[in-house]
């Protein structure tokens, strides 16, 4: 759903990490169909050239930047190449995490290796920190802002298997309500969508396409979770309406953490 009728970023830029891959290209295009300039951020630059390069065919303006989020000096190049293109920086996603295409071990809580329990913490809860702290100057000079953090369903119920990246998004709700404290101030809002088991593979193999098919059980909703459900709640967030939202976590898994 890509053409919709609101316009609420008109004049807006938005960042979107991880948008080269799965859910985040949905970020990029609903946020690009609601009128927002578009800057793609990925490890992966040649896919994410190719996300923007399809946002520009169809009229809309977007930019790819190939961006580490870890590494903080990669993360300021994106503000200023952000800066350059558009001028402005208007929205924040936080998208990017190592989950799929940068996998991660599915593994018991003792099987994980140290290194990787690093490089996830790296990624999944620095990541987003280095990311807000290289935009917010832009942000703050303006008074106004939007950040939507992505943290996981799994944070709020748990989930056997992959300790560190459970945990890694049960930080960014904490981290959503600690910035929501010190940039309100500034007229920047944070939020966070706590999306549940998405089918967000390009080539899923069987394996993966059971593993989603099985969270339905415990679902309100009786279907399979894709890209399309998670973006109206991504554009609110990022949208003036929600100017008076601050601190929360939508859910959207159809109905399985009621909270
Ligand atoms: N798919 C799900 O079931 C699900 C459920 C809950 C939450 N999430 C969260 O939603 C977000 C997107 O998930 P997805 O399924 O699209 O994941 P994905 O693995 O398909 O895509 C993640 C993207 O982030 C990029 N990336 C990874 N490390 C990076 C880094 N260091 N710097 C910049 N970019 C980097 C990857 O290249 C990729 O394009 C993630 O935060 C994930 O944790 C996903």
């Amino acid at each position: 759903m890509d053409e919709v009728n609101c316009r609420r970023l008109t004049g807006a830029t938005a960042i979107v990490t991880g948008a080269a891959h799965g859910i985040g290209v949905a970020y990029a295009r609903r946020l690009a169909g609601e009128g927002a300039r578009l800057v793609v951020a990925d490890l992966d630059g040649d896919a994410a050239e190719k996300v923007a390069a399809s946002l520009r065919e169809e009229g809309r303006e977007a930019i790819a930047v190939q961006a580490d989020i870890a590494d903080e000096a990669s993360v300021g190049r994106l503000a200023t190449a952000a800066l350059d293109a558009f001028g402005t920086i208007t929205v924040l996603v936080n998208n990017a995490a190592m989950f799929s295409v940068v996998p991660m071990s599915r593994a018991s809580f003792d099987a994980i290796e140290p290194a990787e329990w690093d490089r996830l913490m790296e990624v999944n809860v620095k990541g987003p920190w280095l990311t807000t702290r290289a935009v917010a100057p832009a942000m703050r000079e303006r008074g106004y802002g939007k950040i939507v953090n992505i943290s996981s369903g799994t944070a709020l119920k748990g989930s056997a298997t992959r300790i560190h990246y459970v945990t890694a998004k049960a930080a960014i709700l904490g981290f959503t309500r600690t910035l929501a404290r010190e940039l309100g101030g500034d007229g920047i809002t944070v939020n966070c969508v706590a999306p549940g088991s998405t089918l967000s593979e390009e080539n899923p193999d069987e394996a993966t396409v059971s593993r989603r098919a099985e969270r339905l059980g415990d679902r309100a909703l009786k279907r399979v979770q894709m890209p399309a459900d998670l973006v109206g709640a991504v554009a609110f967030l990022a949208s003036p309406d929600s100017d008076f939202v601050t601190g929360q976590t939508l859910v959207v898994d159809g109905g399985s953490v009621m909270h």
